[in-house]
């Protein structure tokens, strides 16, 4: 569906069903309509980022058979956790600059209102359902560290290394040729641009075709050559060769969202992830933040996130997004507004705005939905994406603040 018609799907059905700010079954008023009852959506529906698996048709399957919203979202989040080629999450996930792998979670529970979160937490694979049973099992909401991997251990959790042989070769690679660069942060004034060029002649042109600047394209393409070369000699087997440079270059944010939606209207969201590569140990990011990774209340909508952990924490882009649909935005307008308060934080300056990358997901609870993100484009020149099963999976385009690609995080 072009995201034009899905956003006017998305106001129409806001205006009919009278959805802002009202729980199933009551009844709610859009300003200059007379008063509805909410209706929950016919389907349920899932918004998440691309797995490559089976786990969002297997959810949509559970969802259609009565399971509880937070386990279909789970069952995702487990599938990406158990997958050790995907390095942004649970087993396989890179490590921190120490080479020990810590987990950052959260879940939400619309139909009970509840939330549960772990953070640097070690050892742990299933780190989302770890923040669901610190919240069935605890009066707490946020376990972290060393209590959190006990807690889980006292639950029944299975202990276990989570550094892969890939993962550790990486973080090798990283350790011989990365820089360990973590400050000044981009939002401090003492924060310069690399010297390597300005943000539209930077060291992505080359993946940046409407930014093109010849020179620098080439730096990367050399760079890229030497750091492939140098991974070889380091005996990291070719697929993961080209990986290894761009972890070097751009450590990942990489983070798995989701939110879904069944047709009581009962709502849940879970995020997890395995944070930021190369982190100084301890690093917190957005993920298992009630408000910015996650956000879910089922009178209203879902949302998470995945992209630069700092900036979301300081919009708490979840929440807000949450809210901007309880005052009637829609699911895109709303993931927009808190794009615009990132962006405002660097009072709109693209020269840093460059080095920063998020995309929302969201679901409000009449089924609309949106995912949106601060650039068009991944660094390989390929739009934003995510994915929705509403019936259909499918992937769809993000809806976009600026249009070209992100920098990622302050190379070199
Ligand atoms: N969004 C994941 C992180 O920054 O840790």
């Amino acid at each position: 569906m072009s995201t034009s018609r899905r956003d006017f799907l998305s106001r129409t059905a806001m205006a009919a069903a009278g959805t802002v700010g009202v729980g199933a079954g009551e009844t709610a008023r859009v300003p200059g309509d007379r008063p509805v009852p909410y209706q929950p959506p016919k389907k349920p529906i899932i918004v998440t980022r691309e797995t490559g698996d089976t786990t969002v048709a297997e959810a949509y399957a559970m969802l259609e058979g009565g399971a509880d919203t937070l386990d279909a979202a789970l069952h995702i989040c487990q599938g990406r956790e158990d997958d050790p080629k995907d390095h942004s999450v649970g087993l396989g996930g890179l490590p921190n600059e120490d080479g020990v792998v810590e987990l950052d979670a959260c879940v939400m529970h619309g139909p009970t209102r509840r939330a549960g979160s772990v953070a640097a937490v070690q050892n742990i694979r299933h780190a989302a359902l770890l923040a669901k049973t610190v919240m069935q099992r605890t009066w707490h909401v946020m376990i972290v560290g060393k209590g959190a991997e006990q807690f889980a251990v006292d639950e029944g959790f299975h202990r276990e290394n989570l550094l892969t042989d890939d993962a550790r070769k990486i973080w090798l690679f990283w350790k011989e040729h990365g820089n360990g660069w973590w400050g000044p942060g981009l939002d401090s004034p003492d924060w310069k641009p690399p010297a390597i060029g300005s943000p539209t002649q930077g060291p992505m042109a080359m993946l940046m075709p409407r930014h093109p600047a010849p020179e620098y394209a080439q730096t990367i393409r050399d760079t890229m050559r030497r750091l492939s070369a140098m991974a070889e000699r380091m005996g990291i087997r070719p697929e993961l060769r080209r990986e290894a440079a761009l972890q070097v270059l751009w450590p990942t944010t990489g983070t798995i969202h989701v939110s879904a939606l069944n047709t009581k209207g009962e709502m849940s969201g879970a995020t997890t992830t395995s944070g930021l590569a190369w982190k100084i140990p301890g690093r917190v990011g957005d993920s298992p933040i009630i408000g910015a990774g996650c956000y879910t209340d089922q009178d209203i909508g879902s949302a998470g996130a995945t992209g630069n952990g700092e900036e979301n924490i300081k919009v708490a882009g979840a929440h807000t997004i949450v809210d901007q649909m309880r005052q009637g935005a829609t699911p895109k307008e709303a993931g927009m507004e808190a794009l615009r308060r990132i962006a405002r934080n660097y009072n709109n300056d693209m020269a840093k705005l460059r080095y920063l990358d998020m995309i929302y997901y969201i679901v409000r609870r009449d089924g609309a939905y949106a995912g949106v993100s601060l650039w068009s484009t991944r660094g390989t020149g390929v739009r934003k994406n995510f994915v929705v099963h509403d019936g259909v999976l499918r992937t769809e385009p993000c809806d976009y603040l600026y249009e070209g690609t992100t920098l990622s995080i302050h190379p070199f």
